[in-house]
């Protein structure tokens, strides 16, 4: 099989009918979202949540998160407490999953949520959006990539990847934050940040005024189990906090700030030379790629802030850099 891809740009209404007529046979289509390229599909069949775990070669413990259209849509599904609809408030549609009481016999499958009693959901922007109201139906989408592989911010990554298992990819264009959606889940008044992602934490304390808590230790790996080590692995070793490129290394570098070195780096990338964490985080798994693809045996990058976006940089980095099995 090679995917048909389908660039929205040029054929809108073509690519939400296609994609519709592929979810109602089950089967996963890869969509761009805001923050990376999902692997959607109908989170009410079985066999189409089947072929997703297949497709990415992911482990079945590990839930899905399940996305809607509205709030109206979400909330058929899920129990809302009163802090997490003013997250939805203010932050939806965009890049934050809360976790919530799923409601029994709404629909959702077990295997969309690995059986647990909680649901992850996210209302995404633009097509994604678009398509969940056309089919009806919430679609269950990880990141569309290998499992534990780099996660896709264009539909070319997917295809790269997933290409020759898939049946359908729609182009979006670069996905325009770069990094996965934050997660988080309240419980007892208090909100727990499960992944650091595309909505800052000080965001989240600014819209509801209460603490953001960080897990500690392991507990974040049992919750949310895409959290394990060696996650976003590219194939070269990754060094992170570099103050200096080894010769042959790739170097990607946050601010315009020459690195000791750079002369003899392999390729040099340039995540934001401005420093801007946001566009950092655009740019982040496109680099990591592209620096993979230069061969070079190590990856080197320079420091970046743990503020802001910097804390979904740095959770991404730190995986990928991560010792792997
Ligand atoms: O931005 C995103 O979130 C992207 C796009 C496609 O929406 N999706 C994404 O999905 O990153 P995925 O499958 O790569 O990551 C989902 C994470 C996993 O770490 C999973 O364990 C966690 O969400 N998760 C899902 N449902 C959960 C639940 N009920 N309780 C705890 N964690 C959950
Ligand atoms: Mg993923």
């Amino acid at each position: 099989m090679t995917a048909q891809i389908i660039d929205i740009t040029r054929d809108h209404d073509g690519a939400l009918a296609q994609a519709c007529a592929v979810l109602g046979d089950g089967l996963p289509v890869a969509i761009p979202t805001e923050t990376v390229y999902g692997l959607a599909a109908d989170a009410t069949n079985p066999a189409a949540i089947t072929r997703i775990y297949e497709t990415k070669g992911r482990p079945r413990f590990n839930p899905l998160i399940c996305h809607m259209s509205d709030l109206d849509m979400a909330e058929r599904y899920a129990v809302f407490d009163p802090i997490s609809r003013r997250l939805a408030g203010a932050f939806w549609p965009g890049p934050l999953t809360l976790i919530l009481r799923l409601k029994p016999e709404s629909g959702i499958h077990a295997l969309a949520t690995a059986g647990l009693d909680t649901v992850g959901i996210r209302l995404p922007k633009g097509f994604a959006s678009e398509l969940i109201r056309a089919f009806g139906k919430p679609l269950a989408a990880p990141s569309a990539n290998t499992s534990g592989k780099v996660s896709p911010t264009s539909a070319a990554h997917v295809a790269d990847d997933l290409g020759d298992k898939l049946a359908l990819i729609i182009d979006g264009g670069a996905a325009p934050v770069g990094v996965e959606s934050t997660i988080v889940r309240v419980e007892n008044g208090v909100i727990r940040l499960l992944r650091p992602g595309g909505v800052a934490a000080e965001e989240i304390e600014k819209a509801t005024g209460l603490a953001v808590i960080r897990p500690e230790g392991p507990t974040a790996i049992i919750e949310a189990p895409g959290m394990l080590a060696s996650h976003y692995a590219p194939g070269a070793a990754v060094r992170l906090n570099a103050d200096h490129v080894e010769a042959g290394e790739a170097l990607i570098r946050l601010g315009s700030a020459p690195v000791r070195g750079m002369k003899l780096a392999a390729a040099v990338f340039d995540l934001s030379p401005s420093g801007d964490l946001a566009q950092a985080a655009a740019n982040l798994f496109d680099y990591l790629k592209r620096a993979d693809a230069t061969g070079a045996v190590s990856i080197a990058v320079t420091p970046i802030p743990d503020h802001g976006l910097g804390e979904a940089i740095n959770d991404r980095l730190a995986r990928a850099a991560a010792p792997r099995e």
